[in-house]
């Protein structure tokens, strides 16, 4: 089983001195452990004050969107190369925020994976299905073809570098989180896949549940094999909750 994968993603919250006082907060309740991988996914702008606070440590750094461009003129946008530079080892790409607030439709969001892999960024790539899909017997349909586009043309080597966070959007900040029943059948599903898809061992690959992940759910989800880590929005924006998830997926 890979090791258990915990990523906070603050959103569009905190200034730089907010985040600065949430990492000090962060450093100063986390005691490491080898059994769990730990990181952050910070507003753009603070990424470069966070980099500095956690280069000491073994926490990784995130970006919480990329543009598949190298450079040009893509006013607002910034590049895999520019967050590789500032010490990003990850990107969240394919939020579902992203999808539905923004318009990335699979297209692009399989050009933003394929231009983080390039630079050396190790993508965390979102897909989850909306309340409705649900309801229509439709979740497997809608993962599948997200996996398909977004994963189209990747090679083995380049599937081992990715994670998949299966984050349901009608969990999303709801409070209404999957079951581990829930998760591990989807999970299941996007782990079979890969299998069927590309020549590797698909339980190598992390597959993440997002979606209204708390320090009470927690212990719950990590119950499921299937389940390797949590992408975690609200819980991870007090020190308290994230360090709780992390110490939960922890324990064995
Ligand atoms: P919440 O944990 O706030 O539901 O957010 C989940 C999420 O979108 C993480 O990317």
């Amino acid at each position: 089983m890979p090791k258990r994968f915990i990523v906070g993603n603050w959103k569009m919250h905190k200034t730089i001195s907010q985040a600065e006082v949430l990492i000090r907060d962060i450093l100063a309740l986390y005691k490491p452990n080898p059994a769990v991988e730990l990181a952050v996914a910070p507003p753009y702008v603070a990424l470069q004050a966070v980099a500095h606070l956690l280069a000491p440590t073994p926490i990784g750094l995130a970006a919480q969107n990329v543009c598949a461009k190298d450079e040009g003129a893509f006013t607002g946008e910034v590049s895999p190369f520019m967050l590789k530079d500032l010490g990003c080892q990850y990107v969240i790409i394919g939020h579902s925020e992203r999808r539905h607030l923004f318009g990335e439709n699979d297209q692009i969001i399989h050009e933003k994976i394929h231009a983080a892999l390039h630079h050396g960024l190790h993508p965390i790539f979102c897909i989850g299905e909306r309340l409705e899909e649900r309801e229509s017997g439709q979740t497997h349909s809608v993962i599948q073809h997200q996996l398909e586009t977004g994963l189209f043309g990747l090679k083995s080597q380049d599937l081992s570098l990715i994670t998949i966070a299966y984050e349901p959007v009608w969990a999303i900040g709801t409070g209404r989180a999957a079951s581990t029943e829930q998760a591990t059948e989807v999970h299941t599903a996007i782990r079979s896949f890969i299998t069927a898809h590309w020549e590797m061992n698909a339980g190598a690959i992390r597959i993440l549940y997002g979606g209204s992940v708390t320090a009470e759910n927690a212990q719950s989800l990590f119950q499921s094999p299937e389940i390797n880590g949590a992408l975690v929005g609200k819980a991870c924006l007090n020190s308290e909750s994230f360090v709780k998830i992390a110490e939960i997926a922890a324990l064995d």
